[in-house]
């Protein structure tokens, strides 16, 4: 098969990360036949710093015409004090939104081979840990009208959350789609004690659950959610919720795990176009020293191989590879702990070491 991909390398660790992640996707390529075709866009504050916009309309159109994007990740001290509406994490909310990236799945898996890196090895994940959240991605408050105004001789600003019947139906339908290859089991997340959007969004997931009568089907309110997963993780199997709440759980949740830099993500669309991207950030302090983890933006590709090219055999081999990496021992800084034991590796030493266990 002969795929495009637009590849957004971002800023901070990005283009370490994402360099690992093309290795590997170029292993498959080879290993599989296919023909992995690669157009690289600017984003973020590399593109502010080249356009003085964080991403171009010429490199939002190379984003839409293509089979899927990568993504390593945006934004760092140096753009944080440049007007807010040209801010890299603009870029990505537009991508976001102009590819109809409505749905933001975040794997939440522990690795048994780094379950002493999580902070509840001896309470919480006995059992470990294997959990999806859906994020709707494309609404809610970071999308409705954000506003600062002077009155009474002081500022004011706004932010509004909002969400229609038809964009809450749409993710639900991917909650209870995801849950029925998994676990049969969802939680929805609101805050429906106080918020009307909440209580559309329960009124419109209730209607779901009783079409998916095969999956089982919780309301919990948001903080209630925030200490469930502390206490007990286990009993979740797909979480779906809105935009800010879904931002705020899934670092919580990829925490317990033991750390963010394993953690992989996929937007999809109503097609087969997606985003995939890892869901730690820049990490502008250890950006260009080679220690970064990219097994986050290798589980990406992973992703990407399997819900935009639907080549499952692929992306098994993928996670499978990453998966003996770790059993052999290799770590990152990140998930290297205190264990005298472990094989510590800089960034492109872990993704050769991902090729490798490929071929
Ligand atoms: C994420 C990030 C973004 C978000 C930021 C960078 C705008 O935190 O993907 O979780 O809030 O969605
Ligand atoms: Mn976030």
């Amino acid at each position: 098969m002969k795929k495009k991909i637009t590849v957004l390398k971002g800023d901070g660790i990005g283009p370490e990360i994402v360099d690992e992640a093309l290795k590997v996707l170029d292993k498959i390529g080879e290993k599989y036949g296919h023909t992995f075709e690669k157009d690289f866009v600017d984003i973020g504050g590399a593109s502010i710093d080249k356009y003085g916009v964080p991403i171009t309309d010429e490199g939002l159109e190379r984003c839409k015409d293509c089979d899927s994007v990568l993504l390593g990740a945006v934004g760092g001290p140096k753009w944080d004090v440049i007007d807010p509406a040209k801010r890299p994490e603009k870029a990505l909310l537009k991508v976001r939104s102009e590819l109809g990236l409505f749905a933001n799945l975040r794997p939440t898996r522990m690795f048994a081979q780094l379950k002493n890196a999580s902070p509840l090895k001896e309470t919480g994940i006995k059992d470990g840990l294997d959990l999806m959240i859906v994020r709707e991605l494309t609404g809610g408050i970071y999308f409705g009208e954000h506003k600062t105004y002077e009155e009474n001789g002081e500022t004011i600003a706004t932010d509004l959350m909002l969400y229609s019947e038809h964009e809450i139906e749409r993710i639900g339908r991917v909650a209870f789609e995801t849950a029925r290859k998994r676990g049969k089991k969802v939680h929805s997340v609101d805050k429906a004690n106080v918020l009307d959007s909440s209580k559309l969004w329960r009124k419109v997931m209730h209607r779901l659950a009783e079409e998916y009568g095969d999956v089982e089907y919780s309301d919990i309110l948001v903080d209630n959610t925030a200490m469930q997963l502390v206490r007990n993780p286990s009993q979740f199997d797909v979480i779906v919720t809105e935009n800010m709440f879904g931002d705020i759980l899934s670092d919580e949740a990829s925490m317990l795990t033991g750390s963010i830099g394993m953690m992989p993500s996929a937007s999809l669309s109503s097609t087969t176009l997606g985003m995939y991207e890892p869901i730690h950030g820049s990490a502008p302090d250890i950006a260009g020293k080679n220690i970064a983890n990219p097994l986050g933006t290798i589980l990406s590709v992973a992703m990407m191989l399997r819900y935009s090219f639907d080549m499952i055999e692929e992306a098994d081999a993928i996670e499978k590879a990453v998966d003996d990496v770790l059993t052999a021992g290799y770590r990152t800084g990140d998930i290297a702990g205190n264990d005298e034991n472990v094989k510590k590796v800089t960034c492109s030493e872990m993704g050769d070491l991902v090729c490798s266990y490929l071929s």
